[in-house]
C-alpha cells in the first residue's frame, strides 16, 4: 500500500491533537466496520473557527485525515468549513489508497458532527449541514429514549 509523503507526515506528526475544554461544538463519530473512533472539538467565535483539535482512536489514515481536516478548517467561517469535505481532505493529502477512503469520510463526519453540536447549542441552523449519521453520542441518546 502506497501512502503519500503528506499522509506519512500527518500520521507521524499529527497537528492539533488534543481537546478544547471550552469547545463550542464537539462531534464524536465511529465507523462500525473498522471500529475506529474520532472526536473533533471546535472553538467558534463570531462564526469563525478559531481553533480545532481532535482525538482519534484509529488507523494511520484516520489520524492523518483528522490532522489535515482540523488544519483546513482553522480560520475559516462555518460555511467555508462545510466545503472541507472528505474529497478536499484527501486532495490536500495528495490522495489515499482506495481502501482508506472511508477514513477520510470519518474526518468529514466528525467535523460535521461538531458543527451540528455547535448549531444545536446555539439554536442556529447551518444551511447545507445534515445531521451526522454516525454520531456516537446521538446514537446513545436514541437508545435511551
Ligand atoms: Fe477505519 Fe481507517 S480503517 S478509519
Amino acid at each position: 500500500m502506497e501512502y503519500s509523503e503528506k499522509v506519512m507526515d500527518h500520521f507521524m506528526n499529527p497537528r492539533n491533537v488534543g481537546e478544547i475544554s471550552d469547545a463550542s461544538g464537539v462531534g464524536t463519530v465511529g465507523n462500525a466496520k473498522c471500529g475506529d473512533i474520532m472526536k473533533v472539538y471546535l472553538k467558534i467565535e463570531n462564526n469563525i473557527i478559531e481553533d480545532a483539535k481532535f482525538k482519534t482512536f484509529g488507523c494511520g489514515a484516520a489520524v492523518a485525515t483528522s490532522s489535515m481536516a482540523t488544519e483546513l478548517v482553522k480560520g475559516k467561517t462555518v460555511q467555508e468549513a462545510l466545503q472541507v469535505t472528505n474529497k478536499a481532505v484527501m486532495e490536500a493529502l495528495d490522495g489515499l489508497p482506495p481502501v482508506k477512503v472511508h477514513c477520510s469520510c470519518l474526518a468529514e463526519e466528525a467535523l460535521h458532527a461538531a458543527l451540528w453540536d455547535y448549531a444545536e447549542k446555539n439554536g442556529i441552523v447551518i444551511e447545507g449541514l445534515k445531521k451526522p449519521v454516525n454520531d456516537i453520542e446521538a446514537l446513545h441518546h436514541h437508545e435511551e429514549e
